[in-house]
């Protein structure tokens, strides 16, 4: 694997890759890695020539500069797992690198960035549009892999791709969950093991809902869903909606013939956690 630290250094390898006429794929990461991020480099493993994997903590998508500070940076342990899963390249640019002066765009992502995360996280969606396009311009992926951890991120990629107007196939694969349910995600290091304990309620919670929302309303669902999830000690929800998969935005009834995805976000003590549920068509 090749460690490669410099933009320019990142053309040189995609463009010769390219000009032999193998694909790219490119998983972008923050690194701290763990099984999820690994299942997205397998898949990219399988589709692409060459694999190349971004590891950039991204400071203009934190809207809270607390989180931007502890975020876990664990760049050793993560070329060793890199390493393993026979990755090509392992891009690790500093900040300077990447942002050589002020990323100043602000993108047009829409009412699909507006909602939820969007709402919550002002300016977040613009700062993971400002890095993705940047890594996007760069490695000139055939492919891109994303988590559907973040399923309205995805929403929000897929609609900063329509507007630069880049070729690239933007894969969303499946969330990754320990053994009890609980997603996978870099932050579930900072739970105590109390709120470990009790953090996999919300992915039963949102599964059982499922079964509970062939007989009530999307309303009495939602209120069933906070409601639960709530009653858990060291749990509260932020937010909870049922929207459409493919715009995000919530929904107020069930409508026919489509599916739809629960979105929850649950403070687990000072730990933020996400997660979603797919609803299938009725
Ligand atoms: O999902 C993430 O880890 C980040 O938002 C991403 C896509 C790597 C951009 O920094």
């Amino acid at each position: 694997m090749e460690v490669i630290r410099t933009v320019d250094g990142l053309r040189d390898r995609v463009r010769a890759a390219r000009n032999a006429g193998r694909s790219i794929g490119l998983v972008p990461t923050m690194g701290a890695l763990h099984a999820g991020h690994i299942s997205l480099i397998q898949r990219a493993r399988r589709e692409n020539d060459v694999v190349v994997v971004s590891v950039f903590v991204n400071p203009t998508q934190f809207n809270n500069p607390d989180d931007l500070r502890t975020y876990p940076r664990t760049e050793d342990a993560d070329c060793a797992k890199l390493r393993e899963a026979g990755v090509d390249v392992a891009f690790i640019p500093t900040v300077e690198e990447v942002y050589p002066e002020p990323d100043t765009r602000q993108f047009d992502l829409g009412a699909v960035a507006e909602v939820m995360e969007g709402a919550m996280r002002p300016g977040h969606f613009n700062g993971v549009a400002q890095v993705v396009s940047k890594l996007f311009a760069m490695t000139e992926p055939d492919r891109a892999y994303f988590g559907e951890k973040d399923f309205q991120q995805i929403a929000v990629i897929r609609r900063m791709v329509e507007l630069e107007g880049f070729d690239i196939n933007i894969v969303a694969c499946p969330i990754c969950r320990e053994d009890d349910g609980l997603a996978l995600s870099s932050r579930n290091v900072r739970l105590t093991d109390e709120q470990r304990a009790i953090a996999p309620a919300i992915h039963r919670t949102l599964a059982s809902s499922v079964d509970w929302a062939v007989g009530h309303s999307l309303e009495e669902t939602k209120r069933y869903v906070i409601d639960t999830v709530n009653s858990f000690p060291h749990m509260e929800v932020e937010y909870f909606e049922i929207a459409d998969p493919l715009t995000m935005q919530p929904l107020t009834e069930w409508s026919k013939g489509t599916e739809a995805v629960g979105c929850i976000t649950v403070y687990c003590g000072d730990v933020r956690l996400i997660d979603n549920i797919k609803y299938p068509a009725r």
